[in-house]
Parts: C-alpha cells; sequence; structure tokens
C-alpha cells in the first residue's frame, strides 16, 4: 500500500494505459482521478473502488483548472500526476495538415503543460510531488510515417527535465516511455503486424498494460526517488537492437 492517503490525478484514464495506471495505483490505496473526454471510459474505470472521474479536455486551460480545483475540493492534496491522453493521426510531414499537427501537439504537449501549470503550485506548497508523462519508444527513435507524434513525444523529454531543474527537489518528473503495448489502438492491428512487434522484442512479447502500470507506480513512488529528469524505456528490449 504504497499510496496510502496520496491522492493521484491521471489524464487519459478512460482507456488502456492510463485506466490500468488508475486500477494499479488504487490497489495500492491511492485515491485517484481519472481526467479524460470519453464519458463512457471514464465510467469504466471509475468501476473499481478508490477511483473517481471527471470529464476534462487537456487542451483547454479552464477544464484543467476546473479538474484541479474539483480534486482539491473533494480530496485536499495531489500527490502524482500522469499525463497519458494522447491523440494523433500518423503521417510523414508533407502529408500532415496542419490542423493535424496542432491538435497532435495540443493533446500531448499542451496537455502535459496546462496539467502541470495548474498542479505544480499544489505540489509545491505540499513540499513534495512526482510528474510522470506517458513519453514512447517514438520519444528517442524514429519510425516512419509519426511526424507529429515524434515531434511531441520527444517534445515530452524537455518538458521532464524542465520542470526537473525549475522545480526539484521537491517535484521530481520522469517520464516513462513504453514500446509495443496491448491497448485498444494495437488490438485493432493485424495479427502478423503483432506478431512482429511481439518478435523484435528481446523477451519476445508484446507489453501489457499492467507492465506500464506496475512502472508508473514505481516512478510515482518513493522507490524512485533518486530518479527525475530523466525517461524510464519500457519496451522489451525492443530498442537494443
Ligand atoms: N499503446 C501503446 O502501444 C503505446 C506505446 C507507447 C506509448 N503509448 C502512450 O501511452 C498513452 C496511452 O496510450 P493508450 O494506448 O492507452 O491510448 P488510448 O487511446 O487507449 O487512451 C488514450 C486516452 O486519451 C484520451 N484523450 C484523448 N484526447 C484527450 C483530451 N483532449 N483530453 C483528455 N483526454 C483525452 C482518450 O479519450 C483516451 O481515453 C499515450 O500517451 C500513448 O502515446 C502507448
Amino acid at each position: 500500500m504504497r499510496f496510502q492517503d496520496q491522492v493521484m490525478v491521471i489524464s487519459g484514464g478512460g482507456s488502456g494505459i492510463g485506466q490500468q495506471i488508475a486500477w494499479e495505483l488504487a490497489d495500492e490505496g491511492a485515491t485517484v482521478v481519472v481526467a479524460d473526454i470519453q464519458r463512457e471510459g471514464l465510467q469504466a474505470t471509475e468501476s473499481r473502488s478508490g477511483v473517481h472521474s471527471l470529464f476534462c479536455d487537456v487542451r483547454e486551460d479552464e477544464s484543467v483548472h476546473d479538474l484541479v480545483k474539483d480534486t482539491m475540493a473533494q480530496f485536499g492534496r495531489i500527490d502524482g500526476l500522469v499525463h497519458s491522453a494522447y491523440w494523433t493521426n500518423p503521417k510523414p510531414l508533407l502529408e500532415t495538415e496542419p490542423h493535424e499537427f496542432q491538435k497532435t501537439q495540443d493533446v500531448i504537449l499542451k496537455g502535459a503543460y496546462l496539467l502541470a501549470r495548474h498542479i505544480l503550485p499544489i505540489m509545491l506548497q505540499q513540499g513534495r510531488g512526482v510528474i510522470v508523462p506517458i513519453a514512447s519508444v517514438h520519444s528517442v527513435l524514429g519510425f516512419r510515417d509519426f511526424f507529429s507524434y515524434q515531434v511531441a513525444k520527444a517534445g515530452l523529454l524537455g518538458y521532464v527535465r524542465s520542470i526537473a531543474v525549475d522545480y526539484g527537489p521537491s517535484v521530481r518528473a520522469v517520464a516513462l516511455a513504453p514500446g509495443a503495448i496491448d491497448t485498444p489502438a494495437l488490438q485493432d492491428t493485424a495479427e502478423e503486424v503483432r506478431a512482429t512487434l511481439a518478435e523484435g522484442a528481446l523477451v519476445k512479447r508484446i507489453g501489457t498494460a499492467h507492465d506500464v502500470a506496475r512502472a508508473a507506480a514505481f516512478l510515482l513512488s518513493d522507490d524512485s526517488s533518486f530518479m527525475t529528469g530523466t525517461l524510464m524505456l519500457l519496451d522489451g528490449g525492443w530498442s537494443v537492437l
């Protein structure tokens, strides 16, 4: 029960990785607030004891302000932030429309900024807090046809470095960078693509949302108190070769 009496906020908690992180943290004693634009997903995540949901569009300052205000009104503190929300339309640069580029940056990077803008002052006042954006192997490696996503996911590395430098030691920030993970997005992928992804990993399997949730719990806990301003790759050894 590493998170007894702690309050965690998770964006994108209505699906996939964010949902599993919410459940993992609640199982370890946290009070968890999941934020998403998908109401059905929010209800599903909230079915687990200790998890509460609030509608929030992370692209909008007012919406994030309300999320944080409501969380503080109900629970009085925020110890951890996980930014898992994302959107993208994978294409190379010359096929990317300006609105597609903008939306990807807005959900991933502007969302990360707005969440920290409202939550950091609370963490600083408490004298402790941990911020974990979900990055990706795309933060450090190049894949074809993922221009907007790779720009945004690489930006999250600058985000954790800046927070760690400017607001440490009381606030730590670490990007968690998964490889291929079995979430709804990947479940729609053709079986041969999934087999290739599994084969490419040194551990010969695709990751699970539970793998990511356990790593997120480690980063949010004092077990990782010597880590900040960096990233943690979680890709089954996929990037080694
Ligand atoms: N699944 C993978 O293989 C994989 C690999 C590496 C990194 N990631 C990262 O993990 C995170 C979660 O991925 P996932 O596979 O669980 O995705 P998912 O699509 O299952 O969940 C993403 C959630 O973000 C929410 N969202 C989108 N726009 C939003 C907004 N404006 N405001 C609030 N919420 C919004 C969606 O409604 C959805 O519930 C993402 O940041 C993704 O880039 C995933």
